[in-house]
């Protein structure tokens, strides 16, 4: 049996690589810190559990839903959009996923055909590329001029636009950075975009995680016809702590939401039923659980951040969002003696027990990426550890 050339170019997850490689060596029995981790570590909150619950209990769980939806949680996710975007967004216009993940993914099988240009900001969330490929698709990868803050400007778009050039995909907050685009920057990027007809994907996904008064704002609140030229995913996962429910949010165009329902019909039928009426409490239910979660991240930023931005090599520029750190770690390297960053990384891990996430995966030989998706404890405990690292190796 050969495998089809799509799967065999399909590069596996680095993010799932490390953490699957952390927990190798925990099964073997050493101590292990992992901040590979891309989601919070809390646990739903009860209200939502509830909910979930009794919609299993009463027997409404049981059955498959719409294919893009069940109609109130379409209907609590158009209200979202009314209150936290202020875009009035018809129910057509709106679809509910298995995951924001997947929604990306029905995007660019909705979008693209063979050889259409992607261009894709770096450094960039792991999938982004692998589900343009997935699409037939070409993903092109845009250097940012600016390598402190990691943000493209129309000028970087430039420099990468062809005849073929057909989709935008925007991330802000970033994942890896938790860097956030202004609104003057994304006036720019939306100009651009509408000057050279250019479709924008923005993903959303941690909006809510915003902190010290930072501002989350969306390539499609820009210009009001950036409504029609912007494809809008989010979703539950990182805001209420639901990664493991599976469920994300579409707002667009209706012709692409259709074509996507389409895809998504024929390939998982529905978001499971119990996922989608948790998802319903948490948007309509208490937003204090979820609040309480932000406050903490925002907390465990600042510890975070003044742990790593002294260790001897590593070079930082403060993020506003998500929950990741990625320094550019050149010169700890180069004092050491690497030229390669996974290298680097995996030593850390088999010397002392912290697992982190090497860059490559996200487009960068010189970065490594860090989650404070853990306790500040563990947090300082590892950073500790990859000090001893860094000065007894030297
Ligand atoms: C940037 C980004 N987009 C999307 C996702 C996926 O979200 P979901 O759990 O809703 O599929 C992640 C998860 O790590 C992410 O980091």
């Amino acid at each position: 049996m050969k495998l089809s050339t799509r799967a065999q170019q399909i590069s596996p997850s680095a993010t799932l690589q490390a953490a699957a490689m952390a927990r190798k060596l925990k099964a073997s029995g050493r101590d292990v810190i992992s901040l590979t981790v891309g989601e919070p570590d809390f646990f739903t909150p009860k209200n939502i559990q509830e909910k979930a619950i009794e919609s299993i209990r009463d027997g409404s769980a049981s059955f498959y839903t719409p294919t893009d939806g069940l109609p109130a949680l379409k209907k609590a996710v158009q209200e979202y959009f009314h209150t936290s975007y202020h875009l009035n967004y018809e129910l057509k216009e709106i679809m509910i996923n298995p995951g924001a993940k997947f929604g990306l993914y029905a995007a660019f099988m909705a979008l693209l055909n063979t050889g259409d240009e992607v261009l894709i900001p770096t450094p960039y969330w792991v999938s982004y590329s692998e589900q343009v490929k997935l699409a037939d698709g070409v993903p092109i990868f845009v250097e940012p001029f600016d390598q402190k803050s990691c943000k493209v400007t129309p000028a970087d778009l430039e420099k990468y636009r062809t005849d073929k050039t057909k989709v935008l995909l925007m991330n802000s907050p970033a994942n890896p950075t938790g860097m956030i685009y202004t609104k003057e920057e994304l006036t720019a990027l939306a100009d651009y975009c509408l000057a050279h007809d250019l479709f924008v994907v923005t993903d959303d996904i941690y909006s809510q995680l915003v902190y010290h008064g930072a501002e989350f704002a969306s390539m499609v609140n820009m210009r009001p016809a950036m409504k029609e030229n912007t494809l809008v995913i989010t979703g539950v996962s990182k805001t209420y702590a639901m990664t493991g429910w599976r469920i994300g949010f579409a707002a667009g165009p209706v012709k692409l939401i259709h074509a996507m329902s389409e895809i998504q019909s024929h390939s998982t039928s529905n978001p499971a039923a119990v996922s989608q009426y948790a998802a319903i409490e948490a948007l309509n239910g208490s937003q204090k659980e979820a609040e309480k979660m932000q406050e903490t991240f925002s907390k465990r930023l600042d510890a975070a951040y003044d742990l790593v931005v002294v260790l001897p090599g590593f070079s930082l520029v403060k993020p506003q969002g998500a929950f990741y750190l990625f320094p550019d770690v050149t010169e700890a390297m180069e004092k050491l003696g690497y030229t390669d960053v996974e290298k680097f990384v995996a030593d850390i891990l088999e010397e002392t027990g912290v697992a982190l996430v090497a860059g490559t995966g996200f487009g960068s030989n010189r970065h490594l990426r860090l989650s404070y998706a853990v306790s500040q404890e563990a947090f300082a405990k590892a950073i500790g550890l990859i000090l001893e690292f860094l000065t007894l190796k030297k």
